[in-house]
């Protein structure tokens, strides 16, 4: 084969093995986000904002593990975040931050992501972008018994004073490379 068409195969064949990913890391998020969205409106509608933050605290971690069972690991990071575990590490604050900025120069936050190869893995990032539902617990006017339920178990939260449509954060996902099916 002529090196020139064996390149171009080969790129494309690359090419087509990114789209797959990216359409794989795509999704696992509805899903994931529905069992989050889910919970959440659960338990606010059994017990009030307050007792959601509860039921968050205590099953936001285990559902996005539930979610992390096959090859796939899923996770939710922000600029700010309530939960320190969910803090990003370098590559992910970087993508934050350009998310960030295209949401300022007026890109809607739900058309953010970005998917890259890193170091053996894939990575993905798709933003979150703040509803109304989210603002009981994310606004700027937390009710006094959600936010000291809030401060109770997050001392040094980040994750308030939003309003709708802005950038929330990002659901993130990776997976190694090496352990694709052929
Ligand atoms: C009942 C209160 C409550 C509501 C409503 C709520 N959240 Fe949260 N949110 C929390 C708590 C508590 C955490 C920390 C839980 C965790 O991930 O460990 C959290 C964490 C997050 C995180 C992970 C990053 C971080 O800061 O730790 C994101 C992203 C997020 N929320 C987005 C949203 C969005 C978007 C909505 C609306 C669709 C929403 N939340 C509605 C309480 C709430």
């Amino acid at each position: 084969m002529r090196p020139l068409l064996l390149a171009t195969l080969l790129a494309c064949t690359a090419a087509q093995a990114a789209t797959t990913r990216k359409n794989e890391a795509a999704a696992q998020i509805p899903p994931f986000a529905e069992h989050l969205l889910g919970t959440v409106r659960q338990a606010i509608a059994e017990g009030g904002p307050t007792a959601a933050v509860r039921a968050c605290q205590a099953l936001a971690p285990q559902i996005a593990s539930e979610h992390s069972q096959q090859a796939w690991q899923l996770g939710r990071t922000s600029l700010k975040v309530r939960n320190p575990d969910n803090a990003p590490d370098a590559w992910e604050r970087a993508v934050l931050e350009r998310f960030a900025s295209a949401a300022e120069a007026g890109t809607p936050v739900k058309e953010l992501r970005h998917g890259e190869e890193v170091d053996g893995q894939y990575r993905y990032m798709q933003a979150i972008a703040v509803g109304e539902p989210c603002l009981a617990c994310h606004g700027t006017a937390i009710k006094t018994e959600v936010q000291e339920a809030i401060d109770q178990y997050y001392p040094h939260d980040q994750a308030r004073g939003y309003q709708v449509g802005e950038l929330r954060g990002a659901f993130t996902l990776s997976r190694p490379i090496a352990q694709e099916a052929p």
